[in-house]
């Protein structure tokens, strides 16, 4: 299997494994405790802290754990917006769902929403947003730093200063962003991360919290991560998350560079070989550096993933978690493409355990798959 779909999640790093190993074992401590196993588990999960807050330039005090860059959105988007009361809220149509949904809820209970508008290729316009905020007050921005299906990266330094001069608070949602493009906190007073899109373990993510942010829990019961995330800690789980952070961090520029090379040969190989191709969101700068979407024409994008999959190529068409609902992708349709093109996009992203070798033989495959299935699509309208 040649694994195309780090975008979804990436296989657990072996060092991060390591790391988290005796805190499934020996050091099985509540870090709440008062004794010796606990004070090990509170070390550790301080440990991890300050590894995600060197990730992103923040204060190991700004970060809360969560279970994932899914509640991070939520505990951002709600917890802000229960704090503030019925106001505006601004944020994109291609956001992850995780973004998208709580929003959306927000606006059924009587928040006024704005949608940005993104240009072809998915970016938003910082001039808009000036527009929008000085047609009336806001409470919250929230934009992704990175698209997960398409890879456009969003004009944070921009964002971030237009909103602040309005007293407006920003939150971003990192999770694709962070490992693969440098990521810093300074435009932004909160920010998700999710541990499994950068080799650590699935169901662990991290808030940061910009401090003097009001921010209500969306769960009571204990005074953990400051109150703002209460349960027990997932010592073993947020090991793994600083781990995976700290390698992130010190490989980040390398696996930028490498990603691109790879991703630009997998695109030049496919755009050479097979007419009738459209990349889907950027091309180079404001792209991350590991993803391609593209639509072959004629050809359904679940069909080409299902296709691709009996070759032992795993890709993805929309997001993983709208994958297999047959409905356009969102992200698609935002751009301006009609309701049949939404469907077409496939998604390749690429990870650190990607090779040229491997992309070889995914241009290979894809050029058969491609070639087979417009052939029969060929034949079928033939007979029709
Ligand atoms: C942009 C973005 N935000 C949030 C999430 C949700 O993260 P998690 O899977 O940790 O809940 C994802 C996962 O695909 C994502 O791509």
């Amino acid at each position: 299997m040649i694994y195309c779909d780090h975008n979804a999640t990436t296989p657990l790093r072996q060092e991060v494994l390591e790391a988290m190993g005796p805190f499934l074992h020996d050091d099985f401590g509540n870090a709440s405790s008062a004794h010796a196993l606990g004070a090990r588990a509170r070390q550790a999960v301080e440990q991890a802290r300050a590894h995600v807050a060197r990730l992103i330039g923040a204060q190991p005090s700004e970060v809360v754990f969560t279970s994932g860059g899914t509640e991070s959105n939520n505990l951002a988007i709600l917890g802000v917006a229960a704090e503030v009361g019925r106001s505006t809220i601004l944020s994109t149509p291609i956001e992850h769902a995780s973004v998208r949904e709580p929003v959306q809820a927000l606006r059924e209970h009587g928040y006024t929403v704005q949608m940005l508008g993104v240009d072809p290729v998915g970016r938003v316009d910082p001039s808009e947003l000036e527009t929008l905020l000085d047609g009336g007050p806001a409470a919250l921005v929230s934009v992704g730093w990175a698209n997960n299906e398409i890879g456009t990266i969003q004009p944070i330094d921009a964002i971030g200063p237009l909103c602040r001069a309005r007293q407006v608070l920003v939150h971003v949602d990192a999770v694709q962003a962070a490992g693969k493009v440098p990521v810093h906190v300074r435009g932004a007073d909160l920010l998700s991360l999710s541990a499994h899109k950068l080799g650590g373990p699935k169901g662990v993510g991290a808030l940061y919290v910009r401090r003097g942010v009001a921010l209500r829990p969306l769960m009571l019961g204990g005074g953990q991560e400051r109150g703002w995330r209460p349960g027990t800690e997932n010592v073993a789980g947020i090991v793994g998350m600083g781990e995976a952070c700290r390698l992130a961090a010190a490989e980040l520029t390398a696996f930028a560079a490498a990603s691109r090379v790879l991703r630009d040969g997998l695109w030049f190989g496919i755009e050479d070989a097979i007419p009738d191709v459209r990349r889907n969101g950027p091309g180079e700068m404001d792209c991350l550096p590991n993803t391609l979407n593209v639509s072959f024409e004629g050809i359904r994008g679940e069909a080409l993933v299902a296709a691709l999959d009996l070759e032992g190529v795993a890709v993805s068409s929309g997001s993983a978690c709208a994958a297999g609902a047959g409905e356009p992708s969102h992200v698609l349709l935002a751009l301006g493409r009609g309701r049949m093109a939404a469907r077409d996009g496939v998604r390749f992203s690429l990870g650190r355990t990607s090779t040229a070798h491997e992309i070889e033989q995914v241009v290979h495959t894809t050029i058969a798959v491609v070639q087979r299935m417009r052939a029969a699509k060929g034949r079928d309208l033939r007979h029709e």
